[in-house]
């Protein structure tokens, strides 16, 4: 697989490398473009990155840069399961960000199908879009479970088949806690990104991440299916890891 792969020996120092990619990338978002477009993923490892982004800058001014979700559980935001209600305290009440430059996914829409309808519309018209064309975010963030998911596409989900659609609602995962119903960024949107980095805790996925970083993408492990147009790195916490935040509650 064409992927740079990064192990670190703790979470700081996963966090601190971290950091510096968000800066490169966000700083040649800005020459070549004059903004940064970026989606956020959930899960633990990546807090203390978002933490630190606030405490110590990204390489592109707040009002220049667009933040996005990769996936959300649907639940409200005052809920302890909202990625929005965990990040947005760390990353943007201490450094401030123009609201209209966050983009929490819409939680409050119902049906799931209108909800990623409407987020997918949000995703294109901040992009500046032309119909037709995917929009190319200049970073994802990723996280890899222990089933080999990633953001919320999870093995055997028909999400993973999308082609078109750009956001899916997907049901409560089965492999996975809490069992709430999602949406998630699908492989076209991933695939179209100019960078995409996983950031990872090796301790208890051990066998999905063998299974993501092998050579062959299977739909067994969906993080496999992320082969983005531009580059792709692991960043692996070979350390004793962090909390998992996806328990059973
Ligand atoms: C979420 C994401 C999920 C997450 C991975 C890794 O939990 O919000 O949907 O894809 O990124 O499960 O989570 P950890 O970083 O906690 O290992």
């Amino acid at each position: 697989m064409n992927a740079v792969i990064r192990r670190f020996a703790d979470a700081p120092a996963l966090t601190r490398a971290a950091l510096d990619l968000v800066a490169a990338a966000a700083r040649e978002a800005i020459a070549q473009r004059g903004r940064f477009a970026m989606a956020l993923s959930g899960g633990a490892t990546p807090l203390p990155l978002y933490a630190a982004m606030a405490r110590e800058g990204y390489g592109a001014p707040p009002e220049a840069t667009l933040f996005f979700f990769g996936d959300e559980r649907l639940v409200p935001v005052s809920d302890s399961r909202s990625t929005f209600g965990v990040v947005a305290p760390l990353l943007f009440t201490p450094s401030p960000v123009p609201v209209g430059n966050i983009h929490p996914m819409p939680v409050e829409i119902r049906p799931a199908e209108l909800a990623a309808a409407t987020y997918e519309a949000e995703v294109r018209q901040a992009l500046g879009t032309a119909p037709g064309e995917v929009p190319r975010f200049d970073l994802i963030l990723l996280g890899l479970g222990p089933d080999g998911h990633t953001a919320s596409l999870f093995p055997g989900s028909p999400a993973l088949a999308e082609t078109a659609a750009l956001v899916a609602a997907v049901p409560p995962p089965t492999t996975a806690a809490p069992a709430v119903p999602r949406l998630t960024f699908t492989l076209p949107l991933m695939n179209a990104a100019r960078r995409v980095r996983f950031l990872t805790t090796a301790k208890g996925e051990e066998a999905a991440l063998a299974q993501a970083l092998a050579d062959r993408p299977d739909p067994a492990v969906p993080a496999s299916l992320v082969r983005p147009d531009g580059e792709l790195a692991w960043l692996v916490d070979e350390g004793q890891g962090g909390v998992r935040r996806d328990q059973p509650k």
